[in-house]
């Protein structure tokens, strides 16, 4: 993704600021004449930067446009809301309830949806009423996790919560950085990366004809959707099923899916999916399908079980909730018009029921002698490099092991023929590598290159 550093984004910022700056004295100063045409919104630099590109794309109004800068105030110019809760305290008489709430460590002011209802609305209801629409989750501010009202504390007013700046938010407008957001419970996402190539990739045909269809609907998606009769019919987005073994290149292909068609691979982590705290689960799923929309990520979900898997009993309350959060991201998957691969090890765990809303399904079967070899040929070093690399290949293809297991197994190799500073990869060295893999998987080694050894240590 560009960075748009070089572009600085604190012009836009100060005209920004400075119109809240006016916009709150003008109310401290008198609580009357609250017609938001009386203060014309400031004429942005159409400069490119993050802000001006939002409020272009959104037609940002008085009432976003205050909204973010309140979001931005505390980060940027913190004088700016200490200073205006001085003045408005120190004044005689109407006392004009701008909310707002000292942080407890930073002792900085920070505005809550009060303080933005005190600039925008007054006492007029129904201009509250329509604030309250500003902190929707389906509001642009929200679904492209820019500003969230936090909840308020129980029983407290529904404007009392902080108004705060996403983390990404700040990236966005402040660094001008499309960074993600941080990986942690509230945004469960990882970002999957490979240094390999499509070229490292090895399959048996149907796996690769099957990851073929997945790459011709990435390049041809728009065309899909825009193809009269066939995008009446299609629902948006594209949802594959990738099962098979631990190991066989499942994660490893949905990352190569992604570099291939420039479009970045985010794996949700379902075990942080689902929180004790009711509503926040479905908080959080939705501020990243939403993030995943705006930047049109490639979605990966390891443990597809859990969401497609043969329904259990409901037996006590906790399961039954974690159904209604499993509904919930189930609906988002069905919606989201990306590509979303689920994954899972064993495709006789899916519900028959959900085998048929899947609009690829991709087998990854243990690999076979020929591609096991191509692995150990691609996995191999350059130093300490085996005496015959084809051969050594074909010779270490005998044992089964999964591609993960062959990349573990040339490290355990490697590591071994370097500690004792050889600059040749041995046959000894490699059964050591792939003994300590079968004994990772509880399996018994049997020594299928003793031939090859004998042979080396004859020389
Ligand atoms: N088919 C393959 N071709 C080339 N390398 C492979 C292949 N399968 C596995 N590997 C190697 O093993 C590593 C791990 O594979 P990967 O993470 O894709 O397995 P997985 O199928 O997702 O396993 P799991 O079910 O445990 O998540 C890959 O990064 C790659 O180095
Ligand atoms: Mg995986």
């Amino acid at each position: 993704m560009k960075d748009q550093a070089s572009i600085s984004t604190a012009p836009n910022l100060d005209a920004g600021l400075d119109f809240l700056a006016r916009l709150v004295s003008a109310r401290v100063a008198e609580t009357e004449g609250r017609d938001p045409g009386e203060l014309p919104l400031p004429q942005l630099f159409d400069d490119g930067t993050p802000l001006a590109a939002l409020c272009q794309q959104h037609g940002v109004g008085f009432d976003t446009f205050t909204v973010l800068m309140l979001a931005l105030a505390p980060h940027l110019r913190p004088q700016l809301l200490s200073d205006a809760f001085a003045a408005a305290i120190a004044r005689p008489g109407d006392f004009p309830q701008m909310g707002g709430r000292r942080h407890a460590e930073s002792r900085a002011m920070l505005p809550t949806g009060e303080t933005a209802a005190f600039l925008l609305a007054g006492d007029d209801i129904a201009a509250r009423a329509d604030l309250h629409r500003l902190f929707e989750p389906d509001h642009w501010l929200a679904a492209e996790d820019l500003v969230s009202l936090e909840e308020p504390a129980p029983g407290a007013p529904r404007l009392s919560g902080t108004l705060e700046l996403s983390g990404s938010a700040f990236d966005r407008l402040v660094l001008g950085r499309s960074a993600a957001p941080r990986f942690s419970a509230r945004f469960p996402a990882r970002r999957v990366t490979t240094r390999l190539g499509w070229e490292d990739l090895v399959l048996a045909d149907p796996t690769r004809a099957g990851l073929d269809a997945l790459d011709r609907w990435l390049r041809h998606r728009a065309a899909l959707d825009g193809a009269a009769a066939a995008g009446r019919h299609l629902r948006p987005g594209f949802r594959a099923l990738f099962h098979g073994p631990p190991g066989t290149g499942k994660t490893l292909s949905a990352g190569l899916l992604g570099q291939k068609a420039g479009l970045e691979v985010y794996r949700v982590d379902l075990s942080l999916v689902v929180s004790k705290y009711i509503g926040e689960t479905e908080k959080n799923l939705g501020t990243l399908f939403a993030t995943a929309r705006a930047r049109d990520w490639v979605l990966f979900f390891d443990e597809a079980d859990a969401l497609f898997g043969k329904r259990t009993a409901v037996t006590d309350a906790h399961d039954r909730y974690a159904n209604q959060e499993v509904s919930y991201l189930l609906s988002r998957v069905e919606d989201y018009d990306g590509l979303v691969i689920l994954c899972s090890n064993l495709r006789s765990n899916i519900d028959d029921a959900f085998l048929g809303r899947f609009d690829a399904i991709v087998a990854f079967t243990p690999p076979g002698v020929s591609e096991r070899a191509a692995i150990w040929a691609g996995a191999l070093p350059d130093v300490p490099a085996p005496a015959d690399p084809a051969a050594f290949s074909a010779a270490m293809a005998r044992f089964e092991l999964s591609g993960r297991a062959i990349v573990g197994a040339v490290r355990h190799a490697t590591a071994r023929a370097l500690d004792a500073s050889r600059a040749t990869l041995t046959y000894t060295d490699a059964a050591a590598g792939v003994a300590h893999e079968l004994e990772k998987e509880g399996r018994i080694f049997r020594n299928l290159v003793e031939p090859e050894i004998a042979a080396e240590t004859a020389d």
